[in-house]
């Protein structure tokens, strides 16, 4: 499982991460669910130690990965940035090159290879040249090569950006049919409703701050009602309250005092977050 605690982020004067606490649970597929520039990808980078954190930590199995990197992620997969295959080598070459680097032995990588590739769909094109692959098959590529030395855990980075509405697809159906063995996968988005079709719960954040965290199950059941107290670290201008109520499913915004409004709110949990973002921006 992964446990994310007070996990602070800067770059120069940009909060990316701001005291970011989650956890994952074992075996749970979570979506990390934000608008571009939240700090979705800053926080797995961090978490697959690709740069350092500024405070807080993070955790893999109870491993820290600041101070035991290799060991807390052995038994972690992730695909950050989609990487770059050799056009010319097939998927099976391509495990097998990648595996030798990691330390695996050709048997294992023949005998690995063969379920991983079978395990995102991708067995009848593993002795196809990679060249010819469309770009949702090379991320499922990417997503096997990322569970080839057989990690619990499997992190994801935005898996369907960039993808054509078919290789979307495909990929989010690779996505759920891992979840239903016993991986656990917390994969980064910025739509809604991906994150509602593959996952168990969502973790919303926007501007480094996580806003919910909830199952999709109770994010859409909970009282539809909301109350939603707003508070701004600068003065609200009146037309930005009066644009709040005229957004979809208010009811009525008032300013209680010059940083803080209330908003009255009467839509489904995920128009909430909708609005939630939208007042943000
Ligand atoms: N290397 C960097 N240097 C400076 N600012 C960065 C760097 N990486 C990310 N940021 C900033 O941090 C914020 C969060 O970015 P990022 O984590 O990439 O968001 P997301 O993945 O949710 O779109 C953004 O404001 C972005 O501009
Ligand atoms: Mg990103």
């Amino acid at each position: 499982m992964i446990e994310i605690e007070h996990l602070t982020k800067d770059f120069k004067e940009i909060k990316a991460v701001d005291d970011l606490t989650l956890e994952v649970p074992r075996s749970r597929t979570v979506g990390f669910l934000g608008p571009n520039g939240a700090g979705k990808t800053t926080t797995i980078k961090i978490l697959t130690n690709l740069i350092s954190s500024s405070k807080g930590r993070a955790m893999l199995n109870g491993v820290d990965v600041v101070t035991s990197p290799k060991k807390a992620l052995a038994h972690v997969g992730a695909v950050v940035e989609t990487p770059e295959f050799y056009p010319y080598l097939t998927p099976m070459e391509t495990l097998h090159y990648l595996g030798r680097l990691r330390g695996m032995s050709p048997g294992d990588i023949t005998r690995r290879g063969r379920d991983v590739l079978d395990e995102v769909k991708m067995t009848e094109w593993k002795g196809t040249r990679i060249g010819k692959f469309s770009k949702g098959m090379k991320q499922r590529l990417a997503i096997a090569q990322a569970l080839l030395h057989e990690p619990e855990i499997l992190i994801l980075d935005e898996p369907t950006s960039g993808l054509d509405p078919r290789g979307m697809v495909e990929v989010r159906e690779t996505i759920k049919s891992l979840k239903k063995q016993d991986y656990t996968i917390f994969m980064s988005s910025h739509l809604l409703g991906e994150v509602q079709e593959i996952c168990d719960s969502a973790a919303l954040i926007n501007r480094g701050k996580l806003l919910i965290y909830d199952t999709i199950e109770h994010l859409k059941t909970v009282t539809k009602v909301a109350k939603l107290e707003v508070t701004t670290a600068l003065d609200v201008p009146p037309q930005v309250v009066s644009a709040v109520n005229s957004m979809p499913n208010v009811r009525s915004a008032e300013a209680v005092n010059p940083r803080t409004f209330i908003v009255t709110f009467d839509g489904l949990p995920d128009q909430r977050a909708d609005l939630l973002l939208a007042i943000q921006k």
